[in-house]
């Protein structure tokens, strides 16, 4: 298995399958009160240059409940700020640390940690991709459906970072992707090359076709970390790409609604969707746990301790 997870496709097929297995057996032994040591001794250092809630918690408390600890580094307190060269960083806490966590601006920058360290780097989102969110909803979706291969999940409103993971995750996952956004927003030119040439997604000129008997309904903000000076144009950019409960009724009469969070209710998601019986997003904040977890057993070789 790599030892570097930037991206989706760092993992093979086989691999997401038997993440998302033993993430499930995990969730329903923590429900039963079984719990598991299985990284005792292990570390995980968590670099946030941006803010978090989901990724933080879900990492920091999946290590601890699997017996090892989490160390939350803010590079701001570190002589990262200062201007030590990330390479230098990564060498030296490869000394210290079992894995590291990497929530970045630039996807540049988790690739120069990651080639300079010796330990397993994931990517906890950059401006290209959100791999642990996609394998989160990858399990919430087999949750629901028994199966990926073949279920369409339709992605509304900004062709950004977590739409690069989801239109890549096609490729492992037999899974068909329709994608809507507004023109000049679209996802990454490298990321739908891939997916068009060894995976499915088709791009459709309103949210009303994209959606049209689709499984699942997902979309997220607007604006994403680090696009805040663009929020006047993109707000009326955005205005007809709302996920709201007339355009839900168009999707599969049993499809699920999708979103990453955090969520800005009334924009991109009505509290009506978001609250809505069709809604999984709380299964997806909540996969976030599980899948990490099962990740993290993974990426240090201990998935035999799961069977
Ligand atoms: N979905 C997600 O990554 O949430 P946070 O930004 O709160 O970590
Ligand atoms: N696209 C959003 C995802 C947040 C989890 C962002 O990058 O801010």
């Amino acid at each position: 298995m790599k030892q570097t997870i930037l991206s989706i496709l760092d993992l093979t097929s086989e691999e997401i399958s038997t993440i998302i297995r033993n993430a499930i057996k995990l969730k329903d032994e923590r429900k039963q009160g079984i719990s598991h040591r299985h990284l005792e001794g292990k570390t995980l250092g968590m670099i946030f240059e941006k803010s978090s809630t989901r990724t933080r918690i879900s990492f920091e408390v999946g290590m601890y409940e699997l017996g090892g600890s989490a160390v939350y580094l803010n590079p701001k307190d570190m002589q990262l700020d200062r201007g030590e060269a990330v390479q230098d960083t990564a060498r030296v806490l490869s000394r210290y640390l079992s894995s590291v966590m990497i929530r970045a601006h630039t996807h540049t920058s988790i690739q120069a940690f990651s080639a300079a360290s010796s330990i397993p780097v994931i990517n906890g989102l950059s401006d290209k991709e959100h791999p642990c969110q996609i394998l989160a909803d990858l399990m919430t979706l087999q949750e629901r459906f028994g199966t990926l291969s073949g279920i369409r999940v339709a992605w509304i409103g900004d062709g950004n970072n977590v739409c690069n993971s989801l239109i890549l995750s096609t490729i492992r996952t037999g899974m068909k992707v329709s994608v809507s956004v507004p023109p000049g927003y679209e996802p990454d030119a490298e990321c739908v090359r891939r997916a068009e040439e060894d995976g499915y997604v088709t791009f459709h000129a309103t949210p009303e076709e994209a959606v049209a008997g689709a499984d699942a309904i997902y979309t997220d903000t607007w604006i994403s970390m680090g696009d805040e000076d663009e929020r006047a144009e993109r707000m009326v950019a955005f205005e007809s790409y709302r996920l709201d409960e007339p355009l839900l009724k168009l999707a599969s009469k049993d499809a699920i609604a999708l979103h990453c969070l955090p969520a800005h209710r009334g924009s991109e998601i009505t509290d009506a969707v978001i609250d809505g019986p069709q809604s999984a997003v709380w299964d997806q904040a909540e996969n976030r746990l599980h899948a990490q977890k099962a990740l993290l057993i993974a990426l240090f070789g201990l998935e035999e301790k799961i069977r």
